[in-house]
């Protein structure tokens, strides 16, 4: 264990030493309602914790919550770091091998996305299938031995996906499934790439999750991830895309797929 990973660890038992967390959870723009479903909640700052990122973009708050959602312990990561901010791939890295060596065996991602499939209107909620890297990135550039050669069948696992497709069934609410493609941003796409990641295979666009769901696998961490189409992709509407509109968007409906995100959570079984 690096010595930045480890200083992280020992500060989060230090502030919250009986906190036994089973489920990470990452919240993307569109997902901070989560926060008020977390009882009991410690909240350390990542400007806190060694290798944590220091600084983000609107919309996320900087911040890990140790709490329960219903029976589950969770740990929250408040904001992600992305690539495109400084290119780095790895900048999760750090939080989520924490979190992991604090004993969650489950990581739950969520994001905002464009959407490619016209039956997934703004609002609508998608949980991963697969991913495609388009930039074919890695986190794991750089690292050594047998392990860093990850399988990636069935990154998103299938039996969480099945626990949270049925959660939303329940409730009354589509849960689409489908492939996300990963873009490096920060510019949106144009309209001729969005036209050839439909032939693809692509139903969703976006500039996170992938790097997170690859260090999560290594580290044999199941991992859900769902998405919140916050617009049509590129050339699909009459929208401009901006991040200001991203944000909008995602604030529309944040309360319903938190609540929605929180049952979820309540039945994973780690
Ligand atoms: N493209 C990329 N990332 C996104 C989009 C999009 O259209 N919407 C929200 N995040």
């Amino acid at each position: 264990m690096s010595t930045v990973l480890r200083t992280a660890v020992e500060t989060l038992r230090d502030r919250a030493p009986r906190a036994k967390p089973q489920v990470a959870v990452v919240l993307g723009s569109g997902w901070g309602g989560l926060a008020a479903h977390v009882e009991d909640a410690l909240h350390v700052p990542y400007t806190e914790l060694d290798g944590f990122p220091h600084a983000g973009v609107a919309g996320h708050a900087g911040e890990v919550l140790l709490g329960r959602i219903g029976t589950r312990e969770v740990a929250v990561l408040c904001g992600r770091k992305h690539a495109y901010e400084d290119g780095d791939v790895k900048a999760m890295k750090v939080p989520l091998l924490a979190l992991r060596e604090l004993g969650c065996k489950a990581l739950v991602l969520t994001n905002a996305a464009g959407s490619l499939d016209a039956r997934m209107a703004p609002g609508s909620l998608m949980a991963l299938s697969d991913h495609i890297n388009l930039p074919q990135r890695s986190p794991l550039v750089g690292e050594s031995g047998p392990d860093r050669f990850v399988d990636m069948v069935d990154a998103y696992d299938r039996g969480l996906r099945e626990t949270a497709l049925a959660v939303a069934h329940r409730q009354g609410i589509e849960l689409h499934q489908g492939v996300y493609l990963w873009c490096l941003g920060p510019q949106f796409e144009t309209v001729a790439e969005i036209r050839m990641f439909k032939q693809f295979g692509a139903d969703a666009v976006g500039m996170s999750t992938v790097p997170e769901t690859i260090l999560a696998r290594r580290a044999g961490m199941k991992v859900l991830a769902i998405s919140l189409m916050t617009n049509m992709a590129a050339g699909m509407s009459e929208e401009n895309l901006s991040h200001a509109h991203t944000l909008e968007q995602a604030g529309r409906v944040t309360a319903t797929a938190s609540r929605l995100l929180a049952d979820i959570i309540k039945e994973i079984a780690p």
